[in-house]
């Protein structure tokens, strides 16, 4: 039983349902779901990242890496930097910045590599966010601060390194069902007895060679990250010289289309319950799906980038050297047993494969740029990729 929300955050949800009731009557009873979750999660005020209400953290829903501490913020700097001191006027973009905590590590780390970029570009669709990043990134030196700006729009051209965390998982996501014919049917949420519920489309979804290929049995449930891979394209359009770096949980296409996989990767985080009913109290809960790491491969193919590397992220944090930035927290004075357990705890949850070691990967796609990333030098496993 999950816990109730209170009246006013009740009434925020309702006002909410309201709202995405009247798009699905205006769309004669029926939305994809891709539409619903794009409602739920960014409608201006009331959509779950677009609200006031505290997401991340112990108080919030759920916790990201960024938030554990600057760990995973320093080995991502050191990947950046060996891209920024390749490439003249490197820029750094990060989209979906959460709470900031990624980029005060990234910008910190980078500084002491002596490998700051021209700018530090954030890309926010939440404006509540855009403002909890500002918060955040007070604390700064004049000097860093002053290298960190937010952009409304994609620029023309992306010359650097473009860094999203979980960012992927978060774009809206098509969900299909496969009958008992093998017809690809996509879902969508109808209305019924004045309640959101799943609902199947009359049309059969045919635009998805590959998919409409696999034998995945009957009655078979998925997601395909259509917004994420055509998000990867439209970024990998910009880019002149340099790598997209995006770390997320997932898996290459022929592992995520698994037969044993047959309800699909659809999560949902309420005050750290993770359960799989999008319909709980939309706007007071993230909603997530897994990422299908191929179609993001393909989609950056299609703009010419080439995917360098590909590898689970403890594997990537120690190609970074997490061992040696570890040592190098502990420098400066014998550390205090909290300050120990705090950041072994940091180090386990970051890389222990029952943590965040396994499931969440990371993808770097680039063009123009340093062949061999430090980050996949002791995994790369992108030909996993390669569509079969
Ligand atoms: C799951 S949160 C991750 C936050 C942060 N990266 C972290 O690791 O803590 C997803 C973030 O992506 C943002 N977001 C989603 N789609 C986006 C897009 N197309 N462009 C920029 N930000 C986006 C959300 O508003 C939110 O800040």
């Amino acid at each position: 039983m999950l816990p109730e929300p209170d009246s006013e955050l009740v009434a925020q949800s309702k006002q909410l349902q309201q709202l995405i009731t009247q798009e699905i009557q205006q769309h004669r009873g029926w939305i994809g779901f891709d539409h619903f979750m794009d409602l739920a999660l960014y409608t201006p005020d009331l959509g779950y990242y677009s609200s006031a209400l505290k997401k991340f953290g112990e108080q919030g829903d759920f916790v990201t890496a960024p938030l554990l501490g600057d760990l995973f913020g320093r080995c991502i700097a050191r990947q950046c930097a060996q891209v920024i001191v390749s490439i003249q006027n490197a820029s750094l973009y990060e989209f979906g910045a959460g709470d900031g905590s990624l980029a005060v590590a990234v910008i910190t780390e980078l500084d002491k590599l002596g490998a700051l970029p021209d700018c530090y570009y954030i890309m926010e669709t939440s404006a509540r966010l855009r403002q909890r990043q500002r918060s955040s990134l007070e604390d700064l030196s004049p000097e860093l601060k002053g290298r960190v700006k937010w952009l409304e729009n994609l620029p023309d051209v992306i010359n650097g390194v473009v860094v999203g965390n979980e960012l992927l998982d978060a774009m809206p996501c098509k969900r299909f069902e496969v009958n008992s014919h093998g017809q690809i049917h996509e879902l969508g949420v109808c209305i019924s007895d004045a309640r959101f519920e799943w609902s199947i489309s009359s049309q059969p979804l045919l635009d998805v060679d590959w998919l409409a290929k696999r034998d995945l049995g009957s009655d078979y449930q998925s997601e395909l990250p259509m917004r994420a891979a055509a998000w990867v394209s439209t970024v990998g359009e910009k880019i002149d010289q340099g790598i997209v770096l995006l770390i997320d949980y997932g898996f290459p296409r022929q592992e995520f289309y698994h037969l044993d996989r047959n309800q699909g990767t659809l999560m949902c985080h309420y005050r750290h319950y993770a359960h799989t009913d999008p319909f709980f109290w939309p706007g007071l809960q993230d909603i997530t799906t897994h990422i299908d790491f191929t179609s993001i491969a393909e989609a950056g193919a299609i703009s010419g980038l080439r995917t360098l590397g590909f590898c689970d992220q403890a594997n990537f944090l120690l190609s970074c050297g997490l061992t040696d930035i570890l040592a190098d927290s502990q420098t400066g004075g014998e550390p205090g047993t909290k300050e120990i357990l705090k950041l072994s705890a940091e180090v386990k949850k970051l890389t222990m494969p029952h943590e965040m070691g396994e499931l969440f990967k990371v993808i770097a796609m680039g063009k123009e740029n340093p062949e061999n990333l430090i980050g996949f030098q002791m995994r790369n496993q992108a030909r996993r990729l390669l569509p079969e």
